[in-house]
């Protein structure tokens, strides 16, 4: 092949694959399947090989993840990666700008910024190519993540000019990602995460970029490694030009004249980054001049010329007044905190998981304590720890029951758990919470089958696993309390309607170890029929997009029981759809059109992305970006201080010439970009 045929070839594999890509990715609508995605993906492999000058940092082959490391190599940081010295009240703020101005020996403005809580990465770029992400390890040495750093959206893969420059920044979960990340956590029943930092972490130490690339991880970037050969003078310049270069910067920020001006930035943001919609611990305050910087110079540790002021974490003193003990549906029996309620962070909160034995006893929690309670992240309340100075003697310790609460029988921990598990598949309990998720909307999507109705008919002998719902009559429902003939009928008619559901409802709804919704969706979409997925080995499995070993195995295992066989042979004997039908799942396109065919104007300031990537989005979402608001607009997107143009648009809505123009801020943007499958 010629190099005028490979570069011709290489740019359509390159526009075919970025297509399937956002179908599989962003819309869940794949139109080819996982071998014929490979075929193309492999073609580009090879021309690019054969051809090297072809290959383009924003080739497919750099963004989706590579091979899975068997570790990460070690990467040595040629300017360190320094930690802040911390401030966590005003004066030593003050004590902190007294330093400062006696040792630069002239007045010093100061830049504050939000200190996201993440983790430290390093961003090197060479000729404009990003070709390496690193941890910060300890500083001098880090990991090299650069396969899971490429799968970052917000980090640009090239630059608009072919530079060399090394940036800093912290690796990010946003919020709803860290919350959808521990539902389907929870949902296949492994370990959640405590915050979205541990989150974070855990993700880009993933061997496997593939998964990193699921997790909607983020990035704001705050320094220049190095400044020498630019004619950047200030701190606040250098952030600008980052963002010029189409890195994320954190907007919200401020340039600050006088260390009062910078405290006072500093309250006013206390309460207001709880709304953000990623987590923050700090504010940091540095000296904005390079000059004043260098002449500050470091301590062994950190900068002279910067400090963290740490928000405190709000919390509670109160009475822990047990701890309960709750069943899952894969068995693992989690202790709960059970204490006065207290304020937190705006919410009242009596409860807190305390996750596992080992947790309790290492914090030596016992109930009768006096403890304290925190939002971890802001988001999740956690026990930090029991005062043991105020015990009168009355407390009692915990121990883990030898059986299972529920059912009695032993209850075991496997090697690599720190979860004690009922392995009794008729446990009452194991039975009810697998039949609430078989019945709930992300899985089978009964309507009105909720978790007391659930109950009753366990209670009542009517049901004990998710067949005996279809063989349910109108006779059967009315002997439970406070039910109807219309309310029977409606519960009659959702079960059947269930029977139609697309093969990866059912999937899902049989609740099998690590057996999410999106691996649910992929084994239906490329199995067809669940006769092809019982007959699937672990390696058949394995060759599947997205399908590890671990999932595999369990469910080859989970088929390979005579219970499971058997419902699946009650299920379909009493028609229950056992294929896939294809595009039903809920988040198909019907959602994508907040965005298909309709004009959107953005004005203001986003903190999550800058305003090209927030337009990058609806394009590929299917909308029209315009820069001014007209008749045409249908939805204004406004960040932080819009002007005119929400004005404007608040005019055309509420004098009636347009008054189905919809103004979202940003968190509707960004449960739009959700609904429509961007994780931001
Ligand atoms: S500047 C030499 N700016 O906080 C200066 N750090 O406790 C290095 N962090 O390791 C840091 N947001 O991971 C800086 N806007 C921000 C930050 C920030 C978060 C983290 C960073 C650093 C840690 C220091």
């Amino acid at each position: 092949m010629s190099l005028s045929d490979a570069k011709r070839r290489v740019s359509e594999l390159k526009a075919q694959i970025f297509r399937h890509n956002h179908l599989y990715y962003v819309l869940d609508e794949p139109e080819i399947t996982d071998a014929e995605y490979d075929l193309l993906m492999r073609e580009l492999i090879e021309l690019e090989q054969a051809y090297p000058e072809l290959v383009t940092a924003d080739s497919p082959t750099q963004r989706v993840g590579g091979e899975v490391a068997s570790g990460f190599a070690k990467v040595e940081h040629e300017i360190p990666m320094l930690s802040l010295s911390n401030a966590y009240n005003p004066q030593e703020l003050r004590e902190f700008d007294r330093r400062v101005r006696e040792l630069a020996g002239e007045p010093v403005q100061y830049v504050c910024e939000l200190k996201i809580d993440g983790l430290a990465v390093s961003l090197r770029y060479e000729n404009g190519l990003l070709v390496r992400g690193a941890t910060r390890g300890d500083g001098e040495v880090g990991e090299d993540i650069t396969a899971n750093i490429r799968t970052i959206r917000t980090v640009p893969l090239q630059l608009p000019e072919p530079l060399n420059l090394e940036v800093r920044g912290e690796a990010y979960m946003p919020k709803r990602a860290f919350l959808r990340l521990n539902a389907e956590r929870e949902a296949v029943g492994e370990p959640l995460f405590a915050n979205p930092r541990n989150a974070a972490a855990g993700s880009l130490r993933q061997l496997n970029p593939k998964i990193a690339a699921q997790r909607g991880l983020s990035v704001f970037v705050y320094a220049l490694a190095d400044t020498d050969g630019t004619r950047l003078t200030r701190h606040s310049e250098c952030l600008e030009w980052m963002a010029s270069l189409g890195f994320p910067v954190n907007a919200n920020r401020k340039v600050c004249d006088t260390i009062d001006e910078a405290i006072a930035f500093v309250e006013e943001w206390a309460e207001k980054r709880r709304d953000l919609p990623y987590a923050t611990d700090g504010m940091v305050i540095k000296v904005d001049s390079l000059a004043a910087q260098e002449r500050l110079g470091f301590t062994a540790k950190s900068p002279r010329w910067a400090i963290a002021y740490k928000y405190a974490a709000e919390q509670a003193e109160t009475k822990l007044l047990d701890i309960v003990l709750s069943v899952g549906r894969t068995g693992a029996v989690t202790p709960t905190a059970v204490f006065e309620p207290v304020q937190l962070a705006g919410t009242t909160v009596s409860r807190a998981s305390l996750h596992n034995e080992d947790y309790i006893r290492q914090k030596d929690i016992r109930v009768g304590d006096t403890i304290i309670v925190q939002k971890a992240g802001d988001i999740i309340p956690e026990v930090v720890r029991s005062l043991h100075e105020q015990r009168t003697g009355e407390e009692k310790p915990f121990s883990m029951p030898e059986v299972c609460p529920q059912c009695g029988e032993p209850l075991v921990r496997l090697p690599d758990e720190a979860a004690w598990r009922c392995v009794n598949s008729s446990c009452p309990a194991l039975i009810r919470e697998s039949l609430i998720h078989f019945v709930s909307r992300d899985a089978m999507n009964i309507e009105g089958l909720g978790e007391q109705w659930i109950a009753q008919l366990l209670d009542h002998g009517l049901v004990r696993n998710a067949a005996d719902l279809y063989r349910l009559r109108k006779d059967d429902l009315l002997t439970l309390d406070r039910m109807g003939e219309k309310l029977a009928s409606n519960l009659l008619s959702s079960i059947a309607a269930s029977k139609e559901n697309s093969l990866e409802r059912l999937l899902f709804g049989l609740g099998i170890r690590h057996v999410g919704e999106k691996a649910a969706k992929t084994l239906a979409r490329e199995l067809k029929d669940m006769d092809a997925l019982m007959r699937s080995s672990v390696e058949e499995l394995m060759q599947l997009r997205d399908i590890g070993p671990k999932m595999a195995e369990s469910i080859v295992a989970y088929f390979a029981t005579p219970a499971a066989q058997q419902l699946v042979v009650d299920l379909r004997a009493l028609g229950v759809n056992m294929t896939y039908l294809g595009g039903t799942w809920e988040s198909g396109g019907a959602q994508t059109s907040a965005f298909a065919g309709r004009t959107f104007v953005l004005t203001g300031t986003l903190s999550t992305m800058d305003r090209k990537l927030a337009s990058e989005w609806v394009e590929k979402l299917g909308g029209k970006v315009t820069g001014s608001v007209s008749k045409q607009t249908d939805v204004v997107v406004a960040g932080e201080k819009a002007g005119s143009k929400l004005t404007k648009a608040e005019q055309l809505r509420d004098s009636g010439q347009k008054p189905e123009l919809e103004i979202w801020d940003e968190a509707m943007f960004l449960d739009a970009l959700k609904s429509a499958g961007v994780a931001y």
